[in-house]
């Protein structure tokens, strides 16, 4: 049966933060559908798509959105932009606030302005479901919002600049509010990732505040798909989108789960720590579940990935298998 993901056969896809966690899966994919891709990323948190390099649809540039000049010649002959380049991490955003608003509000603006001046036909956005902060249980994309951190702000930004280009430009757009992605390739910035990778040492896992907070987690794999649809179907066209799971699990519970799947419980603590400087209880989001019902009708895809099974692969991964 064909998949409506071969209409990629030949596009040219620009992916800011391409090298990075999420943009390396749709880099790699977009490549297995033949398209052509350019990837736009500085690099500083590594290069998760060294093992891409020398593909003949690949071109990969080593450059910061900050910089209109150098990033402006990229974009002629684009079909599609995908803007994932972003300041990522809890504590990553918040030690840096100046450069966190340079790229995600300066950035942006100089991604969508580009894509918009060059009349590419689709630009499609990696928001967060930071932007709801606590809200109503599940999340529903018409909020309510309560943004607690600069970065989730500047999602929001970022969601308005992308209305805002469709009135004025018509260029047509998807605003992707990733749920907890996690995967192969993830580093140790993320909760899933930093729990296997201490357990694996055999660290204590830390926990912050009493690990009742609960968070939907989503495998790269359904994330992707969902992302891709969005640039090659007209379901998701102009709509803000939830992509997560609608099933959310306690941070005690993950905990638990990690050590089980690697037989470590037991063997390895669980700490519950309190919130500190770097970790600050203000912008702690304390339950956070997606109401997916508008991304399945808009694109007729719902995750398939249960997150005990998501895990394994990413322990698979992580010890050095496929
Ligand atoms: N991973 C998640 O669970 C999650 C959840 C919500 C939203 N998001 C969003 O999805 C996008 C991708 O996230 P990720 O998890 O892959 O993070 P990531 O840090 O792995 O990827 C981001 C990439 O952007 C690059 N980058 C940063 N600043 C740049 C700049 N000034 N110019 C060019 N490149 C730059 C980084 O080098 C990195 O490769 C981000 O916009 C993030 O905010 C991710």
């Amino acid at each position: 049966m064909s998949d409506i993901l071969e209409k990629y056969d030949g596009q040219r896809v620009l992916v800011t933060g391409g090298a990075g966690f999420i943009g390396s899966h749709l880099v790699e994919k977009l490549l297995d559908l033949g398209a052509r891709v350019s990837v736009i990323d500085t690099m500083l948190c590594g290069n998760k798509i060294e093992h891409l390099e020398g593909h003949k649809n690949l071109s990969i540039h080593r450059l910061d959105v900050t910089d209109i000049q150098a990033i402006e010649p990229l974009f002629e002959g684009q079909d599609m932009v995908f803007h994932l380049a972003a300041v990522v991490g809890v504590e990553e955003t918040q030690d840096e606030p100046v450069n966190l608003l340079n790229v995600e509000v300066g950035g942006t603006s100089n991604v969508i302005s580009l894509t918009a001046k060059n009349k590419v036909k689709r630009f499609i956005f990696a928001s967060s479901s930071e932007v709801y902060g606590d809200s109503l249980k599940p999340m529903v994309e018409e909020g309510p919002f309560n943004p607690k951190s600069t970065y989730a702000l500047t999602k929001l930004m970022g969601e308005h600049f992308c209305q805002a280009y469709y009135q004025k430009y018509g260029l047509e757009y998807a605003a992707l509010r990733y749920f907890n992605v996690y995967g192969p390739r993830q580093d140790d910035r993320f909760v899933l990732s930093r729990f296997v990778s201490r357990a694996l040492k055999g660290e204590e896992i830390r926990v912050y505040g009493d690990g009742n907070q609960t968070r939907d987690f989503t495998f790269i794999d359904d994330s992707a798909r969902m992302s891709l649809l969005t640039g090659v179907t007209d379901g998701g066209v102009n709509q803000v989108l939830n992509f997560g799971t609608g099933r959310d699990v306690s941070i005690n519970y993950l905990a638990d789960l990690v050590l089980t799947r690697l037989n470590l419980s037991g063997k390895v603590n669980i700490r519950h720590v309190d919130y500190d400087h770097r970790r600050t209880r203000e912008i702690e989001v304390f339950n956070r579940v997606a109401n997916v019902d508008k991304a399945e009708k808009l694109l007729k895809y719902r995750p398939l990935t249960v997150l005990s099974d998501g895990l394994d692969k990413y322990i698979t991964w992580y010890k050095g298998g496929a």
